[in-house]
C-alpha cells in the first residue's frame, strides 16, 4: 500500500517555522495540475492564519496554522463536493511525502477575508505547515474524535466472496480520514460490480464519499465514477 495512506494523520498542532519556498513551490504547482484535471479552483495561502482565526464551528484545537488550501470550486459543478474530496487526498497524500502535517477544517467562512469569486463555493481548508512529533493536546483531540476504526465488514454489503482487488481497495479505504471520523461511506459489490454510495444527511458527507472513493483506487487501481452510488472500473 501507498505508505502516505498509512503516515497521513490528522494534525492540529503547527511548528512556527515557516514551510520551505521548494515546499510551497512542490505544493501550488501540484494544486495546478489538480486544479487543471478537475476543474476546481483550490487555492494556497501561505499566511492564512488571520483567515483561519475566521474559521467558526470547526471542532479540534490548533496551534500555529499559518498555510492553508481554500478547497473551493464552481457552485455549478454538480460534484463539486466529491470531487473537493477526491482530489483533496492527492493533494494530501503528496504533502504528507513531504514530511508535512495537514488537518481538513470543516466549518463556515467569512467569505470576505477570502479570495472566493461569486461564483465560487468554498467547502472547507486544510491547514498545512511543519509538524515534530505529536503533542498531548494533539494526542487528546484525536483521541476524542478518532472512534475505533471500522473493519472491512462494517464498510461493505456483499452477495459473493470479494476477490483480492476489492480487498486491496478496502484496505486503503479504512485508511480515509472522514469529518468527526463518522466512516460512513458504505461500498456494495454485487453481481462482480463494485459501488460507493453514502447516506448523504450532514454537509461533508459526499466530501468524504470522494474521500473514500480515492482511497479505493489507490488500493484497487482502478477508475470511480463521481455521484453518489457510483461505479468502480478496475483498471
Ligand atoms: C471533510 C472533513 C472535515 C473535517 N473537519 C475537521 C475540523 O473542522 N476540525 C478538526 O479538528 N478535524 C477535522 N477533520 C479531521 C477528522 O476529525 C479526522 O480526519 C478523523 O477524526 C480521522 O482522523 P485522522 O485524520 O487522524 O485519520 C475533518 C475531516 C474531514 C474529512
Amino acid at each position: 500500500m501507498r505508505s502516505a495512506i498509512e503516515n497521513r494523520v490528522s494534525r492540529r498542532k503547527f511548528e512556527k517555522e515557516p514551510i520551505t519556498g521548494w515546499e510551497k513551490e512542490n505544493i501550488i504547482s501540484l494544486i495546478n495540475q489538480l486544479n487543471e484535471a478537475s476543474g476546481l479552483t483550490m487555492a494556497f495561502m501561505e499566511d492564512g492564519g488571520g483567515a483561519f482565526g475566521k474559521l467558526r464551528k470547526s471542532y479540534g484545537l490548533f496551534t500555529n496554522v499559518r498555510s492553508i488550501i481554500l478547497m473551493k470550486g464552481k457552485k455549478d459543478d454538480k460534484d463539486l463536493k466529491e470531487k473537493i474530496g477526491y482530489y483533496r487526498e492527492d493533494l494530501v497524500l503528496a504533502i504528507t511525502d513531504l514530511g508535512l502535517g495537514t488537518c481538513w477544517v470543516g466549518g463556515t467562512f467569512d467569505k470576505d477575508e477570502l479570495p472566493i469569486d461569486s461564483d465560487e463555493k468554498l467547502a472547507c481548508v486544510v491547514a498545512v505547515g511543519k509538524v515534530s512529533a505529536p503533542s498531548l493536546t494533539e494526542k487528546m483531540v484525536r483521541s476524542a474524535t478518532h472512534r475505533k476504526v471500522k473493519s472491512i465488514e462494517e464498510r461493505i454489503i456483499s452477495t459473493q466472496p470479494l476477490p483480492q482487488w476489492v480487498q486491496n481497495g478496502m484496505k486503503a479505504v479504512l485508511f480515509a480520514p472522514s469529518a468527526k471520523n463518522t466512516q460512513k461511506v458504505m461500498f456494495k459489490y454485487e453481481n462482480n460490480t463494485l459501488s460507493a454510495q453514502i447516506v448523504d444527511d450532514y454537509s461533508m458527507d459526499l466530501i468524504n464519499l470522494g474521500i473514500a472513493k480515492k482511497h479505493f483506487e489507490i488500493g484497487a487501481k482502478g477508475k470511480f465514477e463521481f455521484r453518489n452510488g457510483g461505479i468502480f472500473h478496475l483498471k
